[in-house]
């Protein structure tokens, strides 16, 4: 699979892990960041991952920050981007099985290594079920269409 992984300053060291393991696992990566670990707005990184996987430029992302709430908040800004906060293997099968994630946000304050390669490796092997949770994820397309065309309506138009 092609994965672009971000971290802002707090998931800087575990970044470098992360991509050593979906490399050892046989991933193309795309590192996105922070390349220092010096402090960086979450959603900088957030929007450099999450634009590639709502353009389909890759098949996944992984970000990573203090709590993984952050990023997860600003990469769900992007169309088709469906941004998972998990920290268990529970959460971590779930988001894929009936969410069909495709963005795995994870903490780096909270979550102990092997933990966080446990859940990867579930993460990435876990297939999405489809049949109604399908039928869910299509509604959220729709509500993303009826959102964009809100605001692109005319507000001082009567109707
Ligand atoms: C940075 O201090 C911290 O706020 C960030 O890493 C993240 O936890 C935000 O959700």
């Amino acid at each position: 699979m092609r994965i672009a992984v971000g971290a802002d300053h707090r998931g800087y060291s575990i970044r470098v892990r992360i991509i050593d393991l979906l490399r050892q696992l046989g991933h193309d990566v795309e590192d996105m960041g922070t390349y220092t670990g010096e402090a960086i707005d979450y959603p900088d990184i957030a929007a450099r991952v999450a634009r590639k996987v709502s353009h389909g430029e890759v098949d996944r992302g992984i970000l990573i920050c203090g709590t993984g709430l952050g990023m997860c908040i600003a990469s769900n800004k992007f169309p088709r981007v469906r941004a998972a906060p998990c920290h268990d293997d529970l959460t971590a099968e779930m988001s894929r099985r009936h969410n069909d994630a495709n963005i795995l946000c994870l903490s780096a304050d909270l979550l102990g290594e092997r933990l966080v390669d446990r859940m990867i490796e579930i993460w990435l092997n876990t297939s999405f079920e489809g049949g109604r949770h399908a039928r869910r994820i299509a509604k959220i397309y729709n509500l993303e269409a009826e959102i964009h065309a809100e605001e692109q309506a005319d507000p001082t138009e009567e109707g």
